[in-house]
């Protein structure tokens, strides 16, 4: 297990080539103490600067794991109150519904308490009649939570075990100025589209493989594991 500071999270690399650490801890340096967990919040107060066990080991604010069949209520509340009712309605979504994520590709974030508090899964797809990719999203944290790093630490990972997979690239629709930390940009993916409605601008990606996007063009198609059964929208 690998112990990191918010900081830490932000410098490190993202190495394709090693195998990330099968969880990922890191401690928040400048979240909200008061939306924390008490008992996370004691733990995190007591880690940090002039608390009289100073050089004592850090305890774990948060822990990357790989998300669980227990997970998925405690995942939809979680999007709902991060991203509000109309989240369903991307076109982003029309690649996601009636499938499963990519084999291994679905994270939480937990707190110290259990509680799933960010989450970000990836989705396998084709670029037009040609090759395949991931789509990444949602990405969501907990409103209290913000600016912590957890956003960022799941990103990190999701994005090195995609590589480790032996992923070639992948895309999403978001905010240049926060995916650009990650290596994401549009400058590969002016010849593709998204199924629906979407700006753009925000329509990112990162080549995990270098060349993995040249020629890529067309709109992008739903590629992944169908889902069987009842309550889709719960279990995907
Ligand atoms: C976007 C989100 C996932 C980021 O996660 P987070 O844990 O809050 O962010 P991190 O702590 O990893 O990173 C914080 C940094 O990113 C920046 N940032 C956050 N959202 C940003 C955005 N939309 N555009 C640009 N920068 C952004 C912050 O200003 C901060 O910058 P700093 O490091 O220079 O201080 C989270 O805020 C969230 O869930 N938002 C609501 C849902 C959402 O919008 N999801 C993304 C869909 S595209």
């Amino acid at each position: 297990m690998e112990y990191l500071t918010k900081s830490a999270v932000a410098a490190t690399e993202i190495a394709p080539s090693s195998a990330p650490s099968a969880e990922l801890f890191s401690t928040w340096e400048k979240s909200p103490m008061a939306a924390l967990a008490p008992s996370l919040a004691h733990r995190a107060q007591a880690g940090s600067r002039g608390a009289p066990d100073e050089g004592a080991a850090q305890a774990p604010a948060f822990v990357i794991v790989g998300e669980g069949a227990g997970d998925v209520q405690a995942r939809e509340a979680l999007l709902d109150r991060a991203m509000g009712p109309n989240r369903k309605k991307k076109s982003s979504e029309k690649l996601r519904r009636g499938r499963r994520p990519s084999e291994g590709l679905a994270f939480v974030a937990r707190d110290a308490s259990g509680a799933v508090v960010g989450t970000v899964r990836l989705w396998d797809v084709r670029l037009g009649e040609g090759s395949p990719a991931l789509l990444l999203g949602p990405l969501a944290v907990e409103p209290g939570l913000k600016n912590g790093g957890v956003g960022s630490a799941l990103m990190r990972h999701a994005v090195a075990e995609a590589a480790r997979l032996g992923h070639g690239a992948i895309l999403l629709v978001g905010d240049a100025p926060y995916y650009g930390r990650f290596g994401f940009s549009a400058d590969c993916t002016g010849t593709l589209a998204m199924p629906g409605p979407y700006e753009r601008h925000r329509l990112l990606a990162l080549e995990l493989k270098d060349g993995a996007l040249d020629g890529a063009r067309g709109t992008i198609k739903a590629a992944g594991r169908k889902l069987k059964g009842q309550g889709l929208g719960l279990i995907a």
